[in-house]
Formats: C-alpha cells, structure tokens, sequence
C-alpha cells in the first residue's frame, strides 16, 4: 500500500492536464473530498461531487463555481445509478472517478466481536459495495475516454487500516482492505483497455472522520486535508496520457495499452 506523500511530483510541462478533465469526486463536501474538489477546481478540472446531506451539497456547489453537486448515498442501490446518470450528464462523460466516501464502523471504535453486524453491514456497503456499484456504473463512460485517448482513471481513497490489523478498526479496515483489492484486481483486468486503477493511503489528516476515530488527537500532527489532496491529483496526473491543452488526446488508446502508473 503507497502512502501518498511516497509519490513523485508532477512532471514539468504536464499542468495542463487538467484543463476540461472530467471528474467526479464521492464525499465532496467535508475533508479529503473537499480538498480534492477545490484542488482540482484550481487546477481547470470540471467537477462532480456527491454526498448525502443535501444543503451541504449546495452550499458546497454555491461556494464553488464549476463545481456540480449530486445528493445522494454511495451506500444505496437505489441511488447509485440516478447519481452516474446526473455525473455523466452534467459532465458529458467521465475521464476520473474517485471514490472517497467512507464509513468508519461503530463509534467509539469497537473491538470485532463488540461490533454489532449492521455496523459491518454499513461500513462494506459504503466503503466497497458503494465504490463497486459506481465504478461499474460509470465504466461505459471511463472506457470510452480511455478510447479515446482521454486516459481513464479510477482513484479508490484507501488507509494503512486495509494492510494493518489495528484492533478496534476492524469494519472499517476489513472493508478497506476489500477495496484495495478490488482495486487490485479491477487494475489487472482492465490494462488492455486502458482504464487505470489507482489505490492510495492519503495518511492521516486532520479530518472530521479522524476526530470521530481518535477525538484526543493532536491536529498539529496530522495532515491537513490539502496537503493529501495535491498528493493525490499528482497521482492521478501520473497516471494520466499527455494531452495537447483543451483536452485533446496526443496519444492513440493503442499507444496507451502500454502506459502504467
Ligand atoms: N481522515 C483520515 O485520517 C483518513 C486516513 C486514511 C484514509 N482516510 C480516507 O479518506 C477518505 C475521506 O475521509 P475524510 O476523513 O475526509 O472523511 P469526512 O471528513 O468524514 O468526509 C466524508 C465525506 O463523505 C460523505 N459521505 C459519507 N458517507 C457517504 C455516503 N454513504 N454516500 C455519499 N457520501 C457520503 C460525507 O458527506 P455526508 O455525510 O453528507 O454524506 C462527507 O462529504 C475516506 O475514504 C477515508 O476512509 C481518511
């Protein structure tokens, strides 16, 4: 598991990346989600994001010119394929997906056997079933970018939580931990078609999800969500084809087939 501040910066000369890029961002409108939209806003991007608690997602989207909200829980069956419906449609396509909302289990934190199976039930259906419903929601629109050039880019947030065996963050690190994989194996399976699978541990941050956890925490030890965030679009950066500015691909999908992150 990559801890982001391990990554390497941008490439000179590929700022422009993000002019026009389409994104869609999950848990928008607090901490790590947040950062990204407003990270990615800065740099040019267009911006979908989602999250539940409707007047938060339109003051999110007020405060944020170009930035479209959607209301809705990753977590539904239900609203999972209306939300893929209005990102597409509001974007015209799809060229990133970052799946960032997340269920920390019970709190306060319980041991595994303490933790009452709905807990667990929440946690996998926001933090993998959620992310697996909408990533195959929006893989007709990710493949066709990655067709045409355009790269495609699936960003699963993970946690050192999916690879440590923490006690009391069991339904949280066991979900994480079957994310990472679907990222994993999702990877595998679509490098011939050029849709890139990203997962990566941001550390962490001094977040609202981080003082539910942890209250007595330090901020002054954390990461601040922003830092994570430019860690993070470097990462998608890297995993990303050139491109001429204004969006237009310089490189064929064939090339991209053998393009890695
Ligand atoms: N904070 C850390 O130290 C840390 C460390 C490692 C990894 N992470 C990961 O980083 C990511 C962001 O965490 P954070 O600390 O920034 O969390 P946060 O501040 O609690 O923000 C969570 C966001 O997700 C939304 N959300 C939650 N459940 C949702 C659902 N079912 N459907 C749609 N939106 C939902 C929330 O809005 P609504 O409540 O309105 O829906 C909010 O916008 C998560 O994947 C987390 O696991 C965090």
């Amino acid at each position: 598991m990559r801890n982001t501040s391990e990554l390497p910066a941008l490439e000179a000369g590929r700022e422009d990346l993000f002019d026009g890029l389409r994104v869609a961002v999950t848990g928008g409108t607090s901490g790590l989600g947040l950062a990204l939209v407003r990270e990615l806003l800065s740099r040019g991007a267009r911006v979908s994001f989602v999250a539940r608690t409707r007047e938060r997602v339109q003051s999110v989207a007020r405060e944020h010119a170009g930035a479209h909200g959607v209301v809705g829980d990753v977590s539904s069956k239900e609203d999972v394929y209306p939300v893929a419906l209005q990102v597409v449609g509001e974007l015209g396509g799809l060229d990133v997906l970052v799946n960032n909302a997340s269920d920390l289990g019970p709190v306060p934190l319980a041991m595994l056997s303490d933790t009452e199976c709905e807990d667990l039930e929440r946690a996998f259906a926001t933090n993998v079933l959620g992310p697996f419903r909408l990533t195959k929601a929006l893989m007709g629109a990710l493949a066709a970018s990655a067709r045409e050039g355009r790269g495609a880019v699936v960003l699963n947030i993970s946690s050192d939580a999916a690879v440590n065996p923490y006690p009391g963050w069991g339904a949280y690190g066991a979900s994480k931990a079957a994310l990472h994989h679907l990222s994993r194996i999702w990877g595998e399976e679509h490098a011939a078609d050029g849709v890139r699978f990203l997962s990566l541990d941001p550390g962490d941050m001094d977040t609202p999800m981080h003082a539910a956890a942890i209250p007595d925490a330090d901020p002054a030890t954390l990461k601040r969500p922003e830092q994570a965030a430019r860690e993070l679009v470097e990462a998608i950066a890297a995993a990303l084809p050139s491109r001429v500015p204004h969006g237009a691909p310089i490189r064929s999908s064939r090339e991209l087939e053998g393009a890695n992150v």
